[in-house]
């Protein structure tokens, strides 16, 4: 599956639901996460981010988000829709330490 990491905190830009083919983002205050059971693997969601948030599960960076992309997208309501992105989300983008800045 697929894995929101932390540079989507704060940024949620959005672009990523409009593309996803199964619908599988569910919606957090300022993150998305992907539900890992849903997710098809199709990558197209990848390059849409903005914030380069999005990325396979295999990849280094998503070591630390596996389990609460699991377990945030059991409680989390599903997304389908892009909506407004927070005003400054250009300025949190590329920011480093964003984990503590999770609402969940
Ligand atoms: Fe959706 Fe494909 Fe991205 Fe998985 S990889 S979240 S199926 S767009
Ligand atoms: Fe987050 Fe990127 Fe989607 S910032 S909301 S993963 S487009």
């Amino acid at each position: 599956a697929y894995v929101v990491t932390e540079s989507c905190i704060k940024c949620k830009y959005m672009d990523c639901v409009e593309v996803c083919p199964v619908d599988c983002f569910y919606a957090g205050e300022n993150m998305l996460v992907i539900h890992p059971d849903e997710c098809i693997d199709c990558g197209v969601c990848e390059p849409e981010c903005p914030a380069e948030a999005i990325v396979p599960d295999s990849d280094a960076k998503a070591d630390a988000w596996i389990d609460q992309n699991r377990e945030l997208a059991a409680l989390w309501p599903n997304i389908t829709r892009k909506g407004t992105p927070p005003e400054d989300a250009d300025a949190w983008k590329d920011r480093p330490g964003k984990a503590a800045s999770l609402s969940r």
